[in-house]
């Protein structure tokens, strides 16, 4: 959640470092801070933005050098418990993300053992273990102490004594960033080094990585380990805003892009068939997708058009939820989603999957990324990187993904899966064409943001469209909304209509349109405002509703996608309404990699 970077090369450390916990800041952002090696080592750190940590910082020289933005677990947002930590001797500094469980204990018995602490926080052990351990050689001290560290963690470690960086992992990311001419890396996400490096070595649990100014090595409980390059094919411009105001907006923008991106060199010219590189499964008998937040809004999606497309039983399964492979029927086909795939709730489930045999399919944006380590196969969306904290490009190019494995492994008539082929291919001009109502979209924003509450309603498929619109509300609007299938809403959720709880209705040219129009006729009779998202031909939508939203018809299975493109650009009209910080939502970190 937190964000680290550590540089060891032939520019000044200070620069280097400030601008990669810039890129990073999308991680966690309540505090931040540097150390850099030079007589000694030097520490600047902040509550606040990195732009106040490089205001504030003063001149600093050396070489090499660890930073961190945090997002607060064990200890509340202060200088004192911002990293860099160090021992007290003053000669070993790191940085820490993830969550040691047996701090109280280590802390304990190196407070008795005569170690003074600052902080409080958990991450401040780890300095003092190393620092216990060190007998002159940097390596072994942190190996023996890393042996100690009960939970989680990805930590960069520093020795005033030394020209090196080391990095060790156990279940958080940690990435080498190589550049044998400028020097190397080692962060917790390659948008940290990308401005001057693609190369990039994703490190494995019991990892320990040097980097020095010339080169890196990896070894484990083994001894010393190759693990493959990957090229970031992620230009560094695409995590710049390139003139948009938030990161967000430039994002929810990119959609027809990067749906092209994921689409494309996949539908074959030929019928029938898509071409995903992907081993098929034989006699699959069910199919259990795994995700969180909006990922897990995708797998609901996923979810329909699977069982609709292969007749295979398939459910989406919030994957904090997941009970263990055991759930799992026989001959059945794990599908993890994520868009990091970082995420440690998703990662846990598959894991314990993994370790009990199960078959897994991944689906991420992040080449590399721990989650395809515990699957047969990986299939990528093509979003590029996604900065802000609320998902849009990754949610509509997952869903994408979604579709071609659906008629890849389609077992219905050949011309349901021909049709949801043709139509893909017309998707990212639909999602143009919604990107051009921005300005009525941003009208019934300036009314909707004086309401503290709002409902959102659809039926069938849609419903995991209106779940996407109600969280994308809630974390760039702080409005609290709540989404339901229309039905559900004379059951109890009636009591808490009024003028002043406007309703977002889904109304597509399906079987679901009639139902929809007897619930908002129901909802207008308790005097609740009604937005309806209907589609071009439906002129009748005027008379029930107080305003309509078009989106472009499609057929069922592509309207979640143009519904929450819609609900996107609403949700971000309604945030900037409101002065919210759209990009950086209090309390929120883009990848949740702890548990
Ligand atoms: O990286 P992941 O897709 O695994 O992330 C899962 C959720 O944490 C993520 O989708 C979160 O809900 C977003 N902030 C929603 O906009």
């Amino acid at each position: 959640m937190c964000g680290i970077i550590g540089y060891v090369g032939n520019k000044e450390a200070k620069q280097v470092l400030l601008k990669g916990l810039k890129r990073l800041q999308y991680r966690g952002y309540d505090s931040c801070g540097i150390a850099v090696r030079n007589d000694g080592i030097t520490i600047h750190k902040n509550v606040g933005t990195v732009e106040e940590l490089e205001r504030t910082s003063p001149k600093l020289k050396g070489r090499a050098g660890i930073g961190h933005t945090r997002w607060a677990t064990h200890g509340g947002v202060s200088q004192l418990n911002a990293h860099p930590h160090l021992d007290c001797t003053g000669t070993v500094a790191v940085v820490h993300n993830g969550v040691i469980t047996n701090y109280a204990e280590l802390k304990e018995h190196l407070t008795k053992e005569g170690h003074v602490f600052r902080s409080d926080t958990d991450s401040e052990v780890i300095s003092h273990l190393i620092e216990k351990h060190y007998r002159g050689n940097f390596e072994e001290a942190v190996s023996r102490a890393v042996r100690d560290l009960s939970g989680s963690f990805a930590i960069v470690v520093m020795h005033r004594d030394h020209p090196k960086l080391i990095g060790a992992r156990r279940e958080c990311p940690l990435i080498l960033g190589k550049n044998e001419r400028a020097g190397n890396f080692i962060a917790s996400d390659v948008l940290a080094f990308l401005e001057h490096t693609d190369r990039a070595v994703y490190l494995e649990d019991g990892d320990i990585a040097v980097a020095t100014d010339t080169g890196v090595t990896i070894t484990n409980s083994d001894g010393p380990v190759e693990r493959s390059e990957v090229r970031i094919e992620w230009g560094a411009e695409e995590s710049k805003k390139a003139g948009y105001e938030h990161f967000m907006l430039k994002e929810i923008h990119e959609q027809p892009k990067v749906i092209d991106r994921t689409l494309s060199g996949r539908i074959k010219a030929v019928e029938p068939g898509v071409e995903l590189e992907l081993k098929h499964y034989d006699n699959l008998s069910g199919i259990t997708l795994i995700a969180c937040g909006t990922s897990y809004h995708a797998a609901l999606v996923g979810e329909q058009v699977i069982s609709e497309l292969t007749g295979i039983p398939a459910r989406a399964v919030i994957a904090s939820e997941f009970k263990g492979a055991d759930a799992l029927r026989p001959e059945s086909l794990l599908i993890g989603i994520s868009q990091s795939g970082e995420t440690a709730d998703t990662l846990r489930a598959l894991k314990t999957s993994h370790e009990a045999g199960a078959r897994i399919l991944a689906i991420t944006n992040v080449p590399g990324s721990t989650i395809s380590r515990y699957a047969d196969q990986t299939l990528y969306t093509y979003a590029g990187p996604e900065v802000a904290v609320a998902a849009t490009k990754t949610f509509t190019t997952q869903l994408v993904a979604l579709y071609l494995l659906a008629i890849a492994y389609s077992k219905a008539p050949a011309y349901a899966a021909a049709r949801l082929k043709d139509d893909l291919r017309a998707l990212s001009g639909k999602v143009e064409s919604i990107l051009e109502s921005e300005p009525q979209i941003m009208e019934q924003a300036g009314y909707l943001s004086h309401f503290h509450n709002a409902f959102l309603i659809a039926r069938g498929i849609n419903y995991p469209a209106v779940l996407e619109g109600a969280l994308k509300l809630k974390e760039v609007a702080y409005v609290h909304a709540e989404a339901f299938p229309a039905g559900e809403l004379k059951h109890g959720p009636f009591a808490l209509l009024s003028a002043v709880t406007p309703v977002i209705a889904i109304v597509p040219e399906d079987d679901t349109r009639e139902p929809m129009l007897t619930s908002i006729k129901e909802v207008k009779a308790r005097g609740a405002p009604v937005l309806a998202l209907a589609t071009e031909n439906d002129e009748a939508i005027e008379q029930l509703v107080d305003t309509v939203i078009r989106v472009p018809a499609a057929q069922a299975m592509l309207s979640p996608l143009l519904n929450v493109t819609a609900l996107q650009l609403l949700a971000y009209y309604i945030a900037r309404e409101r002065g919210c910080p759209i990009d950086m939502p209090v309390n929120l970190a883009k990848s949740v990699t702890v548990p």
